[in-house]
């Protein structure tokens, strides 16, 4: 530990250094360089904003109402993080994948690991209620060989934007939930409802502060899928309708080129009926890399 006349005179010009000598100087450490990188961006914003003491009491009432607004239902540092563009960030970081192959997103607060396992063709559709969408997809490599047996995860909003997890009076248990297996030639379909886009939660302290802020909460409409196979890197990634206006302005920076398309009207008589054709391409898995 550093001691003489630097440690004792704390001052603005050299917070975050006295704060970093106080660390072990070990450069194989990761943990003491990246406190040290957290406090060094901190003090950083603290002298650019120049907070009164009133304002930081702010800053950690909001923290701690983001903490008491976390459960096992709901996570509200999740919605922060995702908000903030880290998650995405973090995402960007770690899911480079080549050229071709299914970009990751990030995978959201509104996903359940308790699915049903259900055959090719099911509807998702537990109430039938929205304009009825079919989904044709398949999972190849990036050589275009089809991945049999990979297993694919599905979860959408309704038609109004709302997940079933949301609304467990309103909703049958599982709503627009499914899982998939690809056949041997990596296909697999199910039937749905057209999903809406929506606002993220606006109800607990992240979503209060954004909208205080004015900053736009939404989530152009799109379909979650999280796509497994042994020997390939995990896709969790979303499919988003090329005619949903806010595109270019969702909330959690999720949408890429890649993962727009158009669903394709099919003729018809009455109400209208859609459709998606999705093709996942998977990257093998890096030696050592988390799935
Ligand atoms: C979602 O797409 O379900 C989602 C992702 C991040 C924050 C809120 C919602
Ligand atoms: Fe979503």
């Amino acid at each position: 530990m550093s001691s003489g006349p630097l440690a004792l005179n704390f001052s603005e010009a050299n917070s975050s250094e006295i704060f970093a000598q106080r660390l072990p100087q070990s450069n194989d450490k990761r943990l003491p360089q990246a406190l040290a990188a957290v406090v060094m961006h901190l003090h950083q914003v603290i002298r650019e904003l120049r907070p009164t003491p009133a304002d930081w009491r702010n800053v950690i009432a909001f923290l701690t109402d983001v903490g008491h607004a976390s459960d096992e239902r709901r996570q509200e540092w999740v919605l922060l993080s995702d908000l903030f563009g880290a998650s995405a960030l973090v995402e960007e970081i770690n899911s480079r994948r080549p050229k071709g192959a299914t970009p990751n997103t990030v995978r959201g607060p509104f996903f359940r690991a308790d699915a049903p396992e259900l055959p090719s063709g099911s509807d998702i559709s537990l109430d039938g209620i929205g304009e009825r969408l079919e989904v044709f997809a398949c999972v190849r490599d990036l050589d275009g060989h089809p991945i049999a047996a990979a297993e694919v995860i599905t979860w959408q909003a309704n038609a109004e934007g709302f997940y079933e997890n949301q609304q467990p009076d309103l909703q049958p248990e599982f709503n627009l939930r499914g899982i998939f297996r690809a056949d041997e030639e990596g296909g697999f379909c199910y039937r749905t409802v057209k999903p809406s886009g929506y606002r993220v939660p606006d109800d607990g302290p992240v979503g209060k502060l954004l909208r205080q802020a004015g900053y736009p909460l939404c989530r152009p409409a799109h379909l979650h899928f999280i796509v497994r196979a042994p020997g390939f890197e995990t896709i969790t990634t979303h499919v988003y309708d090329a005619s949903d206006p806010h595109l270019g302005e969702d909330a959690i920076f999720g949408v890429k080129e890649a993962l727009v398309r158009e669903f394709k009207r099919l003729d018809g008589k009455g109400a209208p009926v859609w459709r998606l054709d999705f093709t996942f391409v998977m990257a093998r898995a890096r030696q050592g890399a988390d799935a």
